[in-house]
Order: C-alpha cells, then sequence, then structure tokens
C-alpha cells in the first residue's frame, strides 16, 4: 500500500505529517511512500532527507495523492473554496485519511469525508488511555505549546524572570499563574519554573494540585470542597455551574492583581474555551503584565485575546499567537510524525505493507469519522470518548 504525505497549506502551518525517521520505519513496514517535493521545508526537513529514507518525491500534491491508500495529514484537508487547492478532491475512494482533523470542531467537514468516501480518523479524539500514549497528538503537541507559551510571554515581558541580586539592586522575580493544569499548564508550570519565576496554577480538577506542587507550583485553591465531578471519566474537565463560576472569579481576580504574566491553556474538548480573565480582571492588571492565551483557537480564555496577534489592552500585552505548536515546526513535527507512525502502526498488518484493522479496539472508534464514507454516529456529542462505559461499535456506527 502507498501512504502519501503531502505539504501543509492551511495558514500557519509549518508542520508536516512524516520525518525522515518514520518513513524509513513505514517502509520497515513494507509501505510504499511518497513525499509532495518541499512539503518539510517549514519543518527544516528538506527532500533529500525524505528521499535518503527511501521516500519518492512527487512533483505536486495531485501526484502524490494519486494512487494513495493512505493519506497523512497535519491538518484537515482543503475542500473546495478554501484556498488554492481542493485537496478534498485528489484522494481516491477508499483511502485512509489520518490526521488532526478536528472531528469535535468541523462537524461539517464529515460530510466531506462522505462524500469522497474515504475512511478517516481524528486523531484529537483518540482516547486519553494507557496504551494510545504513543499516539496521543495533543499530548506531544500541548506539551511544546506550553513550553513555548512561556518563552513567548517571556518575550513580551519587560522584566527578567529570575530573582537577581546585583551591586546595582535587586530584581524580584516574574509571578507567573498558569491557568490550566492538563499537558500544556504542567508543561507551562515547569518552564517558568526553570526560568526562575515564582509559579501559581489553578485547575477546575482537584486532582492536579498534587502535580502542580511536585513541579515546585503554589496550587491555587478556589473552593476546598471543590466539586467532586469536576472531571470526566477520561478526565477531562466538565463546564462548571453558575455557584462555582462566581467563586473562581473571586479568587482570581484577587490573585491576578499580583501576577506579572498569565498562561491561559484551560479547554473543554468540544466546548468554547472557558471565560477565566474577563476585560475588568485585564484592567485591573499591572502595568506591563503579559497574558499569553494558548485557548485563542477555542475562543480565548481572555475575551480581549485576538487570534493570531499580539494586542495591548488596558497596559497589559496580550498574545493570541495561532498555533503554537507550528511555532516550534521542527519538534512539533517530530513528535507528531512518531504519533502518525505508532498510530498507523496499531491499523499495519505486521510488515506486510497491508492494513488489518481491528474495528472494535477501541482506540480505532474512539476517533473514528467516517468509515468507507459511512458517517460514524457518537452517542455523546462534544463529549470525548471515555475509556470507561462506552458503547459497543453496532451502537455506534451509523448503517
Ligand atoms: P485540556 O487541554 O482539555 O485542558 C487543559 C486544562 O484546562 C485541563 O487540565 C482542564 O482541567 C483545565 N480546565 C478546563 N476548564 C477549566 C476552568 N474553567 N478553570 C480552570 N481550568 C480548567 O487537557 P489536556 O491537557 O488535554 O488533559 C486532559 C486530561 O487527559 C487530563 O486529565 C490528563 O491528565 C489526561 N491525559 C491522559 C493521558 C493518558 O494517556 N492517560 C495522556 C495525556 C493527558
Amino acid at each position: 500500500m502507498r501512504i502519501a504525505i503531502t505539504r501543509e497549506r492551511r495558514e500557519y502551518e509549518r508542520r508536516v505529517a512524516c520525518s525522515p525517521d518514520t518513513i524509513r520505519k513505514f517502509k520497515g513496514l513494507g509501505f510504499d511512500v511518497v513525499v509532495e517535493a518541499g512539503a518539510g521545508n517549514g519543518a527544516a526537513m528538506c527532500d533529500e532527507d525524505f528521499a535518503a529514507a527511501g521516500a519518492d518525491i512527487a512533483a505536486d500534491a495531485a501526484a502524490a495523492l494519486a494512487n494513495a491508500d493512505i493519506v497523512l495529514k497535519v491538518q484537515r484537508p482543503l475542500l473546495a473554496g478554501e484556498g488554492s487547492l481542493d485537496e478534498m478532491a485528489l484522494i481516491k475512494q477508499g483511502a485512509i485519511v489520518i490526521g488532526m482533523l478536528g472531528g469535535w470542531q468541523h462537524k461539517d467537514q464529515i460530510a466531506a469525508y462522505v462524500r469522497a468516501r474515504v475512511t478517516a480518523f481524528s486523531l484529537e479524539m483518540l482516547p486519553r488511555i494507557t496504551r494510545a500514549q504513543s499516539m496521543d497528538v495533543l499530548s506531544s503537541q500541548s506539551n511544546l505549546a506550553g513550553y513555548k507559551a512561556v518563552l513567548d510571554g517571556a518575550a513580551e515581558f519587560g522584566r527578567a524572570f529570575p530573582m537577581m541580586m546585583t551591586a546595582a539592586g535587586t530584581i524580584a522575580p516574574a509571578r507567573v499563574i498558569v491557568l490550566g493544569a492538563g499537558v500544556a499548564g504542567l508543561q507551562a508550570i515547569a518552564t517558568a519554573r526553570r526560568l526562575g519565576a515564582v509559579v501559581t496554577a489553578y485547575d477546575v480538577r482537584p486532582a492536579v494540585k498534587e502535580q502542580v506542587e511536585s513541579l515546585g507550583g503554589k496550587f491555587l485553591d478556589v473552593d476546598e470542597g471543590a466539586p467532586a465531578d469536576a472531571e470526566t471519566a477520561g478526565g477531562y474537565a466538565k463546564e462548571m455551574g453558575e455557584d462555582y463560576r462566581k467563586k473562581q472569579e473571586a479568587a482570581l481576580r484577587e490573585s491576578l492583581k499580583k501576577q506579572d504574566i498569565a498562561i491561559c491553556t484551560a479547554l473543554i474538548p468540544g466546548r468554547p474555551a472557558p471565560e477565566l480573565i474577563s476585560a475588568e480582571m485585564v484592567a485591573e492588571m499591572k502595568q506591563g503584565s503579559v497574558i499569553v492565551d494558548l485557548a485563542v483557537e477555542q475562543g480565548g480564555n481572555c475575551p480581549l485575546s485576538e487570534y493570531g496577534k499580539v494586542v495591548e489592552k488596558h497596559g497589559v500585552r496580550i498574545v493570541g499567537h495561532a498555533n503554537v505548536p507550528s511555532r516550534l515546526a521542527v519538534d512539533a513535527t517530530a513528535m507528531y510524525a512518531k504519533n502518525l507512525l505508532n498510530f498507523v502502526t496499531l491499523l499495519a498488518d505486521g510488515e506486510r505493507g497491508a492494513m488489518e484493522i481491528d474495528w472494535t479496539d477501541e482506540i480505532v472508534q474512539g476517533c473514528l469519522l467516517t468509515r468507507d464514507g459511512a458517517p460514524v454516529q457518537r452517542d455523546r456529542e462534544n463529549v470525548p470518548p471515555a475509556p470507561a462505559g462506552r458503547q459497543p461499535a453496532a451502537k455506534r456506527e451509523a448503517a
């Protein structure tokens, strides 16, 4: 079977869905690999490296996708009218498309997979179980985003991070608050600590308090008797009730007045990001403070953040960079390509260059959007598939 990788054409995207390392491994599994010329340029990987690893280099996307049985993508393929190229029209019927297809946000795209009669896997929907960790694209990319968010914040901050005692005077350490202590947030805490900041963190899931403290952060307790049902069976946060939100707002408001940098990472899968820093709270922050809103693509944890921009409001710089993992395209590509390799290995039939998909596997079911052009119906819309209490395949798939 033939695996194709094309250049990513969406705005702000520098990553690519393969690396020389994964091409070598795909060849070892018996697959042919074809890569569009120039596909790796944004991630400092050149055609010669891909060719040396065993890939054929195709002149353009059409040539790469012709006869491809498996299409590996970073982002969802472009549809007619979305850009310069209708990538979907170039993918052959019956092909398998694997990528971060945005299955929760871009439900309209599913109709395109149905029309094109493809089998589509959206890797952000993988269940967060131990067996899926090596394929977990959210973790591999969020980890880098959390690190980069702190560096982006530091770059906008007009002061140093660590405490410095010099003959010319003492510089106080920067105070950083991290909102949301999932994968990105925990890496942000570790990075800010390494730079010498005093770090506070807050999450709606009380279970993360220990993790925050083990990284040297202080956990902001919003409510001592925090709600026991703050997370789903899959470990994700739920939307909180009005009463809790009021307590959260009061505690955050007080803390933010003392902070220099706020790193916002709070997300609820399939829902708009929760608003945690209101415009009034921004106005009360110290002059020269910085907010880095990693949640900006889901609407932001701060309503004043603007997608793809750095803006200044009330003397506070608000960073809303788009696609933060892509700002570290080399590492993000290497990690993502490895996630893809591990996922394809799960679907592959040993080293015979063929697929042997176990449709009953909960990893497969968790991220399957369409199978041979038939949409897969999920019983609980907007809620990521949880490891426990899942529906059997027969109930979840449409005829
Ligand atoms: P995420 O990106 O969906 O959300 C980021 C963080 O924001 C979460 O910690 C969430 O609790 C928090 N949050 C949501 N609403 C909030 C609010 N109103 N105020 C404050 N914080 C709020 O989360 P991520 O990083 O993808 O992790 C989700 C879960 O998956 C976690 O439980 C994590 O431990 C688990 N996980 C499990 C893995 C596994 O293989 N077993 C691998 C990676 C993550």
